[in-house]
């Protein structure tokens, strides 16, 4: 099964992207499994990774964020026109690339075409989705690289779409509506919004999500026996990022090392950043891979 990330194709870059966790979510996927659900989907690291091992062959994919998911519409039914376009955008930056760089935000601002999100994400700091109060996407454009190569962009969304397949689920709406169509033959992978970052909650695209509520969607997960994962909390050295989830729940829990500073090292101080997978106990005759990998497991990553 693919371990390794560095083959696997992104469709577009993404902050909060679990590329890099996704080789050690999909192994928790039991066999029993027809459909891989994503509530949070974003950039849907962990669907796409389990397109390319074949460990599921349907997908439904759901963001609160529109025209996110009106660029996946285009994606998996459009790929190769969606690229032709992206090129055009990013030939035409070539020498004015800070001025194109602001008229194509204030053209996605007010037409929110899916290219043009595809732009800014492939141009902005840290490919980071950020809108002021107003709604207006408002990230800076990252100087120091030009954005995917056009030739990649093409190459990527066209194996990303062969991948997930024309029949994927597309929607846009609340996860709690998505969790409560989920039946026992899914696989949710719940990854909410980094609890760190606070305030932009009056924001009109993307919902806060409340955490007391997220547990109650998560034991209502449980009572309905349907599989999930979830990806919320972290550390680096001892500083915990996020909530812990209830041990009520009663969740596998493992932790994935996604980094280590070197200037840490170089102090004397270990400085490891680990992300935390909850997984359910769900009941698998087969034995999940992995399962031997309960509470407070380690998982090395392999670093791509
Ligand atoms: C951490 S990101 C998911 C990243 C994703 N796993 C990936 O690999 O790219 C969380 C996503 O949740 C979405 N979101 C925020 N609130 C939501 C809600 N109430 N319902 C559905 N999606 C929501 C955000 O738009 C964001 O794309």
């Amino acid at each position: 099964m693919g371990l390794r990330t560095h083959n696997v194709p992104q469709a577009f870059p993404y902050q909060g992207s679990k590329r890099r966790l996704a080789p050690v979510i999909i192994k928790y996927i039991p066999e029993s499994a027809r459909r891989l659900v994503e509530p949070f989907a974003g950039s849907a690291a962990v669907s796409v990774a389990a397109a390319f091992a074949g460990n599921v062959n349907e997908f439904w994919l759901n963001d609160a964020h529109r025209a996110l998911m009106a660029l996946w519409q285009r994606i998996i039914h459009d790929p190769d026109e969606l690229a032709a376009a992206y090129m055009g955008l990013w030939q035409s930056q070539h020498g004015r690339e800070r001025d194109f760089y602001n008229q194509v935000r204030s053209d996605f601002n007010t037409s929110q075409k899916p290219e043009l999100l595809l732009f800014l994400l492939a141009r902005c700091v840290k490919a980071a989705i950020r809108y002021n109060r107003r709604g207006e996407f408002n990230n800076s454009p990252d100087h120091r690289r030009k954005g995917m190569m056009p030739g990649t962009m093409k190459d990527s969304l066209r194996l990303v779409a062969e991948a997930l397949g024309s029949e994927t689920k597309l929607t846009s709406v609340d996860y709690k509506k998505v969790l409560a169509e989920a039946t026992v033959t899914d696989f949710v992978f719940l990854d909410p919004p980094y609890q760190g970052v606070g305030g932009g909650r009056d924001n009109r695209y993307i919902s806060g999500v409340d955490f007391d509520e997220f547990v109650c969607e998560l034991e209502s997960l449980k009572e309905r026996e349907i599989p999930f994962a979830v990806s919320y909390d972290g550390r680096t050295g001892d500083k915990v990022h996020g909530h812990k989830l209830p041990d009520h729940l009663n969740l596998y829990h493992a932790e994935v090392l996604v980094g280590r500073s070197t200037q840490a090292t170089l102090l004397g101080r270990s400085e490891e950043t680990f992300e935390s997978i909850y997984v359910s106990r769900h009941p698998d005759p087969t034995g999940m891979p992995g399962r031997q990998s309960v509470k407070g497991a380690r998982e090395e990553l392999l670093f791509a």
